[in-house]
């Protein structure tokens, strides 16, 4: 069977890494995406040292050029394009009335047209190729449920699932799966930014286990999204929360 190719974007770090990890060691070929340069050839490196495959494609995914140059990459290097799992994402804060309008507008442009970017992208390419492929999509427990200093976040999270249910709606026609997933409190470098608001330890304090999810979790929850097994789950924005949301 030949194995699959995987573009994974904010491959450099957290889930994004954690998931290029995963896909590698299950002989997927990955596309590591992301522009923090060094930690993006870092997972590369990691990959590699145990006999994955893998390349680093320096990307900004808020930049729609970006995407479409990374995808065309993937496909001239490994000839296909299975996975796309936009994930890449930031966290800036600020109460509604205090807004900062540059971390507003910073928000909108990675979370939510870099995810729009991507589903474009790997559309027109999977279907160009005619291959069944996967988008998945990274939304979040804020996407379902408010919380307090994460304005733009929230509405960012939201869009990313209304976008899954609508691609899976326009896209199944050619064969393309799209599939979100709303991780809970995950223990990265993005959920520190959020430290000042509480939100760690009320997060915590509300999933099962009474801690932050280890990301190597939600890369499984991933990997399993991806598989032919699961066909049946398309337009879903699957809950990978310790129980945050029951
Ligand atoms: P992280 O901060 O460890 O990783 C985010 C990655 O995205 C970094 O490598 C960063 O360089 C990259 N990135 C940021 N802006 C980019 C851009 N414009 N172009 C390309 N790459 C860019 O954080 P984490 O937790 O791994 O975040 C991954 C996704 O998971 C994000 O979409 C985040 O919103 C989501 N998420 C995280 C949760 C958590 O508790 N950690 C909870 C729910 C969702």
């Amino acid at each position: 069977m030949t194995a699959r190719v995987a573009v994974i974007t904010g491959g450099a770090s957290g889930i994004g890494r954690a998931t290029c990890l995963k896909f590698a060691v299950k002989g997927d070929r990955v596309v590591v995406a992301d522009f923090n340069e060094e930690m993006g050839r870092e997972t590369v490196d990691q990959i590699t040292a145990n006999g994955g495959v893998a390349i680093y494609v320096k990307t900004d995914v808020s930049k729609q050029e970006d995407v479409e140059s990374l995808i065309n990459k993937a496909v001239e290097t490994y000839g296909r394009l299975d996975i796309m799992f936009n994930n890449a994402g930031i966290g800036a804060g600020g109460m509604i009335l205090d807004q900062d309008m540059e971390g507003y507008y910073k928000t909108i442009g990675v979370n939510q047209h870099g995810v729009a970017f991507g589903i474009m992208a790997a559309g027109r390419k999977m279907k160009e190729l005619g291959n069944k492929g996967v988008i998945i999509n990274t939304a979040s427990v804020f996407g379902y449920l408010a919380s307090h200093g994460t304005f733009a976040y929230q509405a960012t999270k939201g869009a990313v699932r209304m976008m899954t249910q609508t691609a899976a709606l326009e896209l199944g026609a050619y064969g393309i799966r799209v599939v979100g997933i709303a991780p809970g409190g995950v223990d990265t470098p993005i959920i520190q930014g959020y430290k000042d608001l509480g939100i760690i330890d009320k997060l915590s304090a509300s999933q099962m286990r009474g801690e932050l999810i280890k990301p190597e979790a939600i890369a499984n929850a991933v990997y399993l999204l991806s598989l032919e097994e699961a066909d049946a789950i398309n337009g879903s924005v699957v809950m990978v929360d310790d129980g945050y949301a029951s």
